[in-house]
């Protein structure tokens, strides 16, 4: 990593100062700034380790997907308990509540998918911190579908979760399903 990491220093420092010279001769001066931009973006990438380890970044990122199996009936503001969990880096999705809390500070990325079941309308909405940030509706057909994706940034513990508004069905059989993914 760290001969890897010199290896790219030094070759930049070399290319910066060869693009120096050439630049005292006025040859292509767009070009060379571009270059320049460039080298000054692959260092602090590199200093800032999100080249180097970008691998290990990505297995720290909160992120989350959880689908319904379950065929369930839901009361009026309980959150829909998304029982099969397919991701769940950084433990912040709990399938016994259907509850995420942010165990880190930052933007995320949030989707929910539901469906309606047997031929009755559902309505749900996203829910952070118990405050309703947008509704989702199932259409009265048996698989009417509707996703929201909100961005949010979110405080470690704020929690989010997707609240039925009433007693509704919603489809299981991984037909509704419910993510999240830190972005920055
Ligand atoms: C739902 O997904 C889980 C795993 O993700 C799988 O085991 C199960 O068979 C799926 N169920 C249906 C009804 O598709």
């Amino acid at each position: 990593m760290m001969n890897f990491q010199m290896f790219v220093f030094s070759t930049c420092l070399l290319l910066t100062s060869m693009l120096a010279k050439e630049a005292e001769t006025g040859s292509c001066p767009k070009l060379e700034n571009k270059i320049f931009d460039n080298l000054v973006d692959m260092m602090v990438a590199i200093k800032s380790g999100s080249q180097i380890s970008g691998t290990s970044n990505e297995k720290d990122r909160p992120a989350f997907t959880a689908t319904l199996k379950s065929q369930l009936t839901f009361s009026p503001g309980a959150p829909i308990k998304f029982d099969t969990v397919i991701l769940n880096q950084g433990k912040g999705y709990s399938p016994k509540t259907g509850i995420f809390t942010a165990m880190k500070a930052g933007l995320y990325l949030i989707s929910a998918t539901v469906m309606s079941n047997g031929g009755a309308y559902l309505k749900a909405y996203i829910s952070k911190n118990g405050v309703n940030l947008m509704n989702l509706y199932g259409p009265k057909i048996h698989g009417g579908t509707e996703t929201a994706n909100p961005v949010l940034h979110l405080e470690k513990g704020d929690k989010v979760s997707v609240k039925s508004s009433g007693s509704y069905r919603v489809y299981g059989d991984n037909y509704s399903y419910f993510s999240a993914v830190y972005i920055a």
